[in-house]
């Protein structure tokens, strides 16, 4: 049986006269009594089919009545011009005029409308997934995603990269998350663990002399749930052998643009490089969203002995006084500034207070403090700050890391409400020169920023047990998403046993962990880095959409749960006792 002589995308009025066939899904029936409408739907567009009465034959007419929405037909018809036409349609000048209707399957009614703008909420699409992807919009993502997939291999591949799969069920990977663990019936008590990243075996081809290799790999990480994060999600892994970070970061500037060439059509800017010091000290991140700028300014030196408490307090004790110039927000009410201060104040940000300082139209300023600060002193924070009048000055004081995190964040708020971050505008940039390490209060040691494979600059080598050594680590950061990252990597054996003593692991826990790896930095490992992408990440921001789930075909709720699936799930007794394992309740 023909299914089709065309798709539902293709006929125009080239077509007019031509007999043809069809196959798809119902959109949606009218009937307008003289008149019977199908819209009939596949993955490349929507064509109209049209009854008359009196001139279609009856029997056609009534299973027309019969359908409903989401049937599945083969027709047959002609192609005539249509009187009224639709320039919102690629298909919309034509219809067919039906002679046969063959129903392929019926249909319930679907739990929501299977258009563009559904009436149905997330819970209820991810579980029916199979009929949210019949919508548009997210075909289009997952067409956009495949299309990445090319770009990517074909890129990396003229780069002169090898893909090379490594295995899923292996040992901890210490990516800072927690393992997903799966028993092994064989070696009862024994488990493998899904790989966080393929980080160790990419370093291990390295030392095999494949010089660059990459992947498109699914990584496995048990970590709270975010938009930008899934419990499995997919990398763009890769590593090389005899380059520095400047060739690392050209190599993967060129494939991101590249990327952006060929699926938005836009030729990006340049990515500026910043350190992570610059980063944390200008933007109270690290990873800054730069469409816009309000950079943090600090003003120490400003409010000494100024006789406002709080101020005195802080600049005595070497804290920090700082604030944003929310450009523009001149005109916001004190109820508006309350809920600002009402922010600031969320035990995350643990701040007691907020000042704000107005700009006023004829230059004059009026703020929270003006019985500490005259005039001429707040017109000197104006001049700081760079403001101009209808400019809202909003400042902190405090511990320095958690002032520039606040600002950090109360920067990117208001970056949103002014409408400072629209999707269509991409400010790439690279990170580079994190810290190796940062102390973990709870477990009384430091832990690696990156990983402990990352090498730390070779004129910061005496600074590593103090733990204020930087790293050859570099992120690719876009519009605040951190879509990418790696680093040069330790390819001499005595210091990465030192990285391991520093982060607290004793030289029998290392051996057993890594001691293949340290096994192999001994046969002649070459000078080798990598990196990786969040390959979900950049399919979002490509697709402008806010959520990785929307770029991935099946993905996990917010808690983790596949609801179609409903996994995770109780398995059978009999199971758990092959593998030696029992649930016990206590
Ligand atoms: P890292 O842990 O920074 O580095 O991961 C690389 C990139 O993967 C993305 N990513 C995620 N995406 C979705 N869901 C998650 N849970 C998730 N976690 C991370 C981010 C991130 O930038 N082996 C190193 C790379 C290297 O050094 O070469 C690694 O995995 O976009």
């Amino acid at each position: 049986m023909q299914f089709r002589t065309h798709n539902c995308g293709e006929l125009r009025l080239a077509q007019v006269g031509q007999k043809v066939i069809l196959s798809g899904w119902i959109q949606r029936v009218r009937d307008k009594g003289h008149f019977i409408w199908i819209m009939l739907r596949d993955k490349f567009g929507e064509t109209q089919l049209m009854l008359e009465e009196g001139s279609s034959a009856t029997d056609l007419i009534e299973t027309a009545r019969s359908l409903g929405r989401e049937y599945v037909l083969r027709v047959e018809g002609l192609v005539v011009e249509r009187e009224s036409k639709n320039d919102k349609l690629p298909t919309g000048d034509v219809e067919v005029k039906l002679s046969a209707i063959e129903v392929l399957n019926t249909s319930e009614t679907p739990p929501f409308t299977i258009e563009n703008e559904t009436n149905g909420g997330e819970e209820l699409r991810m579980q029916y997934r199979y009929l949210d992807l019949r919508r548009k919009p997210v075909q289009d993502a997952l067409l956009l995603r495949h299309r990445m997939l090319q770009l990517t291999r074909q890129y990396l591949s003229n780069q002169g990269f090898t893909e090379i799969e490594t295995p899923f069920l292996i040992k901890s990977t210490p990516e800072g998350a927690r393992d997903f663990i799966v028993p092994s019936r064989l070696h009862q008590g024994s488990f493998y663990a899904l790989p966080q990243s393929p980080q160790t075996f990419k370093q291990l081809l390295m030392v095999s002399g494949f010089e660059r290799y990459f992947q498109i790999v699914k990584c496995f990480r048990d970590e709270d749930f975010r938009a930008d994060r899934q419990p499995e999600f997919t990398q763009i892994d890769c590593e090389l052998s005899f380059v520095d970070e400047q060739e690392i970061m050209d190599i993967f500037t060129g494939m991101v643009r590249t990327m952006f060439k060929e699926i938005k059509g836009i030729a990006l800017g340049d990515f500026p490089v910043i350190t992570y010091e610059e980063a944390m000290r200008k933007y109270g991140s690290d990873r800054p969203d730069l469409r816009f700028d309000m950079q943090i300014v600090e003003m120490n030196n400003m409010v000494e002995n100024s006789g406002f408490p709080p101020f005195d307090k802080v600049v005595a004790e070497a804290g920090l006084v700082a604030g944003i110039n929310a450009t523009g927000a001149g005109g916001y009410t004190r109820k508006q500034i309350d809920a600002l201060t009402e922010y600031v104040k969320e035990p995350r940000f643990g701040m007691t207070g907020l000042v704000w300082l107005r700009v006023n139209e004829d230059g004059s300023t009026k703020s929270a403090v003006d019985k500490f600060f005259d005039e001429t002193q707040r017109q000197a924070w104006v001049e700081l700050f760079g403001a101009k009048p209808g400019d809202l000055l909003l400042i902190l004081a405090g511990d320095a890391a958690k002032v520039r995190l606040t600002l950090g964040e109360l920067r990117l708020k208001l970056g949103k409400e002014l409408n400072l971050r629209p999707r269509d505008v991409y400010a790439p940039l690279w990170v580079i020169d994190f810290p190796m390490v940062e102390w973990n209060e709870d477990e009384k040691r430091f832990d690696s920023l990156h990983h402990p494979f990352t090498a730390p600059k070779p004129e910061d080598l005496h600074l590593l047990e103090k733990g204020t050594a930087r790293s050859r680590a570099y992120d690719m950061v876009i519009n605040g998403w951190e879509v990418g990252g790696g680093s040069i990597r330790i390819h001499s054996n005595e210091i990465q046993q030192r990285i391991f003593k520093l982060i607290g692991m004793n030289e029998e826990e290392y051996n057993h962990k890594f001691g293949f790896l340290l096994g192999a930095l001994k046969y002649g490992a070459p000078p080798h880095g990598g990196l990786a992408f969040g390959f979900d990440r950049l399919c979002a921001i490509l697709a402008g959409t806010e959520s990785i789930r929307d770029v991935i075909a099946f993905p996990k709720n917010n808690a983790g749960r596949d609801t179609m699936l409903d996994a995770p799930a109780i398995v059978e007794p009999n199971l758990l006792r092959d593998l030696g394992l029992s649930i016990q309740d206590n």
